[in-house]
């Protein structure tokens, strides 16, 4: 008996747990999210004997912001990703904040065990009782998977000196750091021999796109495609917390010099913002460190969120998500020099069998694409004709829709998620649009679609739309139609295999 009201008992406490339940989208299949609880910033992305290391702000209490730790996951192929316990927990007076980590090649920190590199994190202590940002190192022996915190080895005695980037300087011989002094629009550059003692280099900005708060810098070199033979120029990532392209938060960049000490942008840079992704939901990207000596690529990855409305958002057990990670290059073309983006090409082996069709002839009347599901990765080439909008629109059972848009005439692609579910933030209901040029009646669109996410990457990852999308009940119908007058599209359809760790 006294058992049979226990189970009551615990039946009746779970009634608030299931309603909670009944608000959860479907989780996203490919993309990364921690199991349950509230995720930010992607930190300290480093590779190691044959792991990408992925820790990302986290908090291991709750699903919105605070306790800030750093979650951690591992991956042997940037994309099947396994979960591991918090790496570097809060303490009493101090969050752990975003930073990066790197190897100790040489053990210039000394905290290396039997002749093998530390991992070592730079990352800011946030401690809000004495009014303090400022940097702190941790280390690990045994790759990744527990840590012990050396202490503060950087304070300028602010409250808003944050999230350092570090990397290895060859030319130098030095260890470099690019932070913020956040609320100036400021990026700050450090110098170091042994990642614990560092002397102020030099300073960029504000510059750009100004907001409340700068955020999550990075500073790395790039091969110049379509430039000078041999030429090779420097990027400077910087995130704004408000204010961006996409009506919130989001990133842009700057390219340049950097001689150890300072970043000096090229000439010609006009000083308008240049922006990473025109969408909503691509924050804080930082790229890996240390990738493996025949691999020449640099990657970064996004958390798929907007500060607006972060805490805002409509999933349960766990609020926050990855980008899928993406492969950058820099290219010279007319408008100077540009980042592409594309999804890395191990994203591949998640594809399952491909549906083609050519020539699709689209007109006023939805033809149904051969997808089904909330899951997908879609080619598609369109040549417009005199159309003057050519829409794919993802709609559910119940009418909402998100769609993905191209408009000829005045030479934008968009995502429109005004309408894409029920109501939860007035900042989410929107339209985010980038300008492409349009004028040859052709673009090429590669879409990933992850239940409640959408990544689009334009004519070769020149330009991408990154929106989270939270819509109502059903799977999902794959339609394309065209207004004005007919258009046509070639297109390519995968389904994207479910991660089976998950
Ligand atoms: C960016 C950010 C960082 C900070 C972290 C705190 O999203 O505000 O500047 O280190 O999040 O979680």
């Amino acid at each position: 008996m006294i058992r049979k009201l226990v189970l009551l008992a615990t039946a009746v406490t779970m009634i608030p747990i299931h309603a909670e339940a009944q608000r959860s989208d479907p989780r996203p299949a490919y993309h990364f999210a921690p199991k349950r609880n509230w995720m930010n910033d992607p930190n300290g992305l480093v590779y190691f004997e044959g792991e990408y290391h992925l820790f990302y702000q986290y908090n291991p209490h709750g699903d919105r912001w605070g306790h800030m730790s750093w979650g951690h996951a591992v991956s042997r192929d940037l994309v099947n990703w396994e979960e591991l316990p918090v790496a570097i927990p809060e303490t009493a007076d101090v969050m752990a904040f975003s930073g990066s980590a790197v190897i100790d090649w040489k053990n210039s920190t000394g905290l290396g065990r039997g002749g093998r590199p530390p991992m070592i994190a730079i990352y800011t202590g946030h401690n809000p009782k004495a009014n303090l940002q400022s940097q702190y190192l941790a280390y690990s022996n045994d790759r990744g998977r527990t840590w012990a915190v050396h202490g503060e080895v950087l304070s300028i005695g602010t409250p808003d000196f944050r999230d350092p980037k570090v990397f290895w300087h060859a030319p130098t011989q030095r260890w470099v750091m690019v932070a913020v002094m956040a609320d100036e629009n400021k990026a700050v550059l450090f110098t170091s021999p042994d990642l614990k003692q560092w002397t102020f280099a030099s300073s960029f900005g504000p510059a750009g796109g100004r907001g409340k708060n700068w955020e999550c810098p990075d500073l790395f070199e790039m091969p110049v495609e379509g430039g000078r033979p041999g030429e090779k120029r420097w990027v400077l990532s910087i995130n704004l917390g408000d204010n961006a392209v996409g009506g919130g938060s989001g990133g842009q960049y700057f390219v340049g010099d950097f001689d150890g000490r300072r970043f000096t942008p090229v000439e010609g840079w006009g000083g308008a913002p240049v922006w990473t992704d025109y969408g909503a939901d691509f924050y804080a990207a930082v790229t890996w460190n240390d990738l493996p000596k025949n691999d020449p690529r640099r990657i970064w990855i996004g958390w798929a969120n907007d500060w607006r409305y972060a805490e805002a958002i409509p999933t349960y057990p766990s609020r926050g998500i990855m980008t899928v990670p993406r492969a950058i290059t820099l290219r010279k073309g007319v408008q100077g020099y540009r980042l592409t983006q594309n999804p890395v090409r191990e994203f591949e082996a998640l594809r399952g069998a491909p549906q083609a069709a050519r020539q699709i002839r689209l007109g006023e009347e939805p033809v149904l694409l051969p997808v089904t599901g909330g899951t997908a990765e879609l080619k598609a080439e369109l040549a417009f004709g005199g159309a003057e909008q050519i829409s794919i629109a993802l709609t559910d059972a119940e009418g909402y829709q998100m769609i993905i848009g191209v408009n000829p005439t005045v030479n934008e692609v968009f995502l429109d998620r005004s309408r894409s579910g029920p109501h939860f933030h007035d900042g989410f209901a929107n339209r985010h649009v980038a300008p492409v040029d349009l004028s040859r009646g052709k673009v090429s669109l590669r879409l990933l679609v992850d239940e409640s996410i959408v990544e689009l990457f334009i004519n070769d990852g020149e330009q991408t739309i990154t929106d989270r999308f939270f819509r109502g009940s059903g799977s999902l119908r794959w339609t394309a139609s065209a207004r004005g007058a007919p258009a046509t599209m070639d297109l390519t359809a995968w389904p994207i295999k479910q991660d089976p760790m998950r």
